[in-house]
């Protein structure tokens, strides 16, 4: 039996270091220093390649290295093996700041008064105190939870959007291609963190724009596959939407000459909002491999069928 870590060999050092030290028994190895492929039992990954997968006769379960699995292609993940998705403390921790960031810099007008300086313009705008913004979250699983929760100490007015029905604390919940519009008509900053599915593909598109309040702002921090890029320019130039944070784009990185990394109104981070923290996902991962091992239910797995 071994554990294949397939990603950035840095930090699969520090896997390799962790399991080591608590985990003697189970044999872990590094690519490209894989061993017996008929031994890899477990393999953690962020983009393995079909053909590497249909190579491991006896692999049982690929843990994504990251919390979504869009770039798996879950459709290539031959039948029989369970795919586990990353929740560990470092991705929650990171995607709050983040999130929390994008959302003050948004609510403070930090966009306008970037334009306002770089014209040696001293042009103060109204305050909007917290508690009249408007926040809405689409997606309201791990990391969509744990950003409201960050958010509601400044008092915003918050909701959320999710595919089966919500409750929770300060957060007026709404669901369903049904619940959309009602949701989109509270947002005047409006975060992506749903997962990248069949469903979900291409949802921040025009009409979907069109039904936030006039001047609303964006922040994707999901995947760039969300986002109907002509749409966001074209809302962007129109002044229907006012800014928005991308820290997701498709392709990653963008091509020389596109529109996203000159416009005015865009701030783009090249995916960082939350890096997967080698200290802390190993032992999350480790829990769940011992777990298997015992003959126990796994977390976090991945329903297929849903894509998420
Ligand atoms: P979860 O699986 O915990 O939550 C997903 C949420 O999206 C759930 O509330 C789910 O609804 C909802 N959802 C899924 N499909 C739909 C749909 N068709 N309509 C409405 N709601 C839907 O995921 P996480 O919170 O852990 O992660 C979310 C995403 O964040 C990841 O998939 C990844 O793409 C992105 N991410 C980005 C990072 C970055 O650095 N930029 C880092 C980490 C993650 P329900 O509750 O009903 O199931
Ligand atoms: C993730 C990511 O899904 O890093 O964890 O985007």
């Amino acid at each position: 039996m071994s554990i294949l870590y397939r990603s950035d060999a840095a930090r699969g050092r520090t896997w390799a270091d962790i399991f080591a030290a608590e985990a003697p028994d189970l044999p872990f190895r590094v690519w490209p220093d894989i061993g017996d492929l008929a031994a890899v039992e477990y393999l953690i990954a962020w983009q393995p390649p079909a053909e590497f997968l249909r190579s491991l006769p006896n692999l049982q379960v690929l843990f994504s290295i990251g919390a979504g699995v869009d770039q798996i292609g879950l459709a290539q993940v031959p039948d029989g093996i369970t795919v586990v998705r990353m929740v560990e403390p470092g991705i929650v921790s990171g995607m709050v700041e983040f999130a929390a960031m994008a959302v003050l810099a948004l609510h403070r007008d930090v966009i306008d008064y970037q334009l306002a300086q770089r014209a040696a313009a001293w042009r103060p705008m109204d305050v909007v105190p917290a508690a009249k913004r408007r926040v809405g979250v689409m997606g309201l699983g791990v990391l969509g939870q744990a950003v409201l929760g960050a958010l509601a100490p400044f008092g915003f007015i918050l909701s959320g959007w999710s595919r089966t029905p919500k409750r929770l604390p300060g957060v007026a919940c709404y669901s369903g291609p049904d619940g959309l519009d009602a949701f989109l008509g509270k947002c005047d900053i409006l975060v992506c963190l749903l997962p990248l599915t069949a469903a979900t593909r291409r949802i921040l598109d025009l009409r979907l724009l069109s039904q936030l309040p006039r001047g609303a702002s964006l922040v994707n921090l999901s995947r760039g596959g969300h986002l109907d890029q002509n749409a966001l320019l074209e809302a962007l130039d129109s002044g229907r939407l006012s800014a928005a944070i991308l820290d997701v784009c498709e392709p990653e990185p963008l091509p020389a000459g596109h529109p996203f990394w000159q416009h005015p109104r865009i701030l783009l981070t090249p995916h960082v909002a939350a890096v997967t923290r080698p200290e802390t996902a190993a032992r999350v991962v480790l829990e769940n491999i011992r777990r298997h091992r015992r003959g126990e239910p796994l977390r976090d797995v991945v329903d297929r069928a849903a894509g998420y």
